[in-house]
């Protein structure tokens, strides 16, 4: 059986791995970007924005994997910025359930990225998928939309549709680790706001990998948290780091006023408190190589 994958946003962080892990699993993958034919892969043209797509594009394809967005922590959130957060996404999603109604096609499953920042600030309360998104923060609201918008592609009945709301994506080579891990190595590293936020985090190729369950096995259909099993507190995140990276935290909490002072709303950000259940996500039978975040820096950081 063919199988071939297209993945819209794959020249960023997530689709890079996942593009890697897929050719070696077997699979061909080709990528739908505003700037194709840069890259290792076949890739066809789109502009969400301007709403034009390669009508070779969808065809291609016997999965699809929806990643395309705005960078979140690219810049102050302006009221410019924070239309084309959401309206990348929206967008985005649209173009290609428009695609996915036509009848010139053959995908298979569609899977669509989303964010654990669909919950809002929770505290410590644990949230699972049941959980009802929060209503007044704004990242929770772009997800809500976002997801509205891939939900629309499940009244296909032959396209299979699972929504994967990603967690803080652990990777040395990009997102919300390397300035961390940065200020950590300067010795410059410190808890931020009260550090009891709690942080959901994944490691990169446990994400990958439960990506291409969620293609192989029928079962994932609906929404899918998509986080290791032990969230931990923003304070315990950091001394983990600093223990990892072999450096002693030696500066006090940086304060929240400070935060929101310099970062305005986007504070959301690392303010925002998320203590996600990946329960759901393990019912499937999917087993996490980096359950711990100890191990999971350590992958990265083992040898400093
Ligand atoms: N990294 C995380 O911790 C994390 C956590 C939760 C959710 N997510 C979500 O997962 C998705 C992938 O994350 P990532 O870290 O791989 O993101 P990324 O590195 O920022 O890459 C996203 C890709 O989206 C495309 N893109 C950027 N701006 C766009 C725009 N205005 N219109 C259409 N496409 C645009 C780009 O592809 P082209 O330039 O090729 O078009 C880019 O490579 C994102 O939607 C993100 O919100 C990530």
């Amino acid at each position: 059986m063919s199988r071939k994958v297209l993945i819209t946003g794959g020249t960023g962080m997530i689709g890079t791995r996942l593009a890697e892990m897929l050719i070696d699993a077997g699979y061909e993958v080709a990528l739908l970007s505003r700037t194709p034919g840069s890259g290792r892969y076949r890739s066809f043209r789109w502009d969400p924005l301007a709403g034009t797509i390669d009508e070779a594009a969808v065809p291609y394809a016997d999965y699809i994997i929806n990643l395309a967005g705005s960078s979140v922590s690219d810049g102050k959130w302006t009221q410019e910025r924070k239309r084309e957060i959401l309206s990348s996404r929206l967008a985005g999603t649209q173009l290609v359930a428009k695609q996915l109604a036509k009848d010139n096609h053959h995908v298979r499953a569609f899977l669509s990225a989303s964010a654990i920042g669909i919950y809002g600030d929770r505290d410590d309360q644990l949230v699972n998928e049941e959980t009802l998104p929060a209503a007044d923060d704004f990242l929770a609201e772009v997800c809500r939309q976002w997801e509205a918008a891939a939900q629309s592609v499940a009244t296909h009945d032959n396209i299979r549709t699972a929504i994967i709301r990603i967690g803080i994506v652990l990777s040395p080579e990009g997102g919300a680790l390397v300035p961390l891990a940065r200020t950590v190595k300067l010795m410059a590293g410190a808890p931020l706001g009260s550090g009891k936020q709690f942080m959901s985090w994944i490691h990169l190729d446990d994400l990958c990998r439960l990506f291409i369950q969620a293609l192989e096995d029928a079962q994932w259909k609906g929404t899918y948290n998509a986080v290791a099993p032990n969230p931990v507190t923003n304070q315990e995140f950091t001394e983990t780091l600093a223990d990892v990276l072999h450096r002693p935290l030696v500066l006090p909490k940086v304060p929240e006023f400070g935060l929101k002072l310099m970062m305005g709303e986007m504070s959301e950000i690392v303010l925002a408190s998320q203590r996600v259940s990946a329960e759901k996500v393990l019912r499937t039978g999917f087993t996490f190589e980096h359950p711990q975040l100890r191990g999971a820096l350590k992958s990265f950081y083992g040898e400093e």
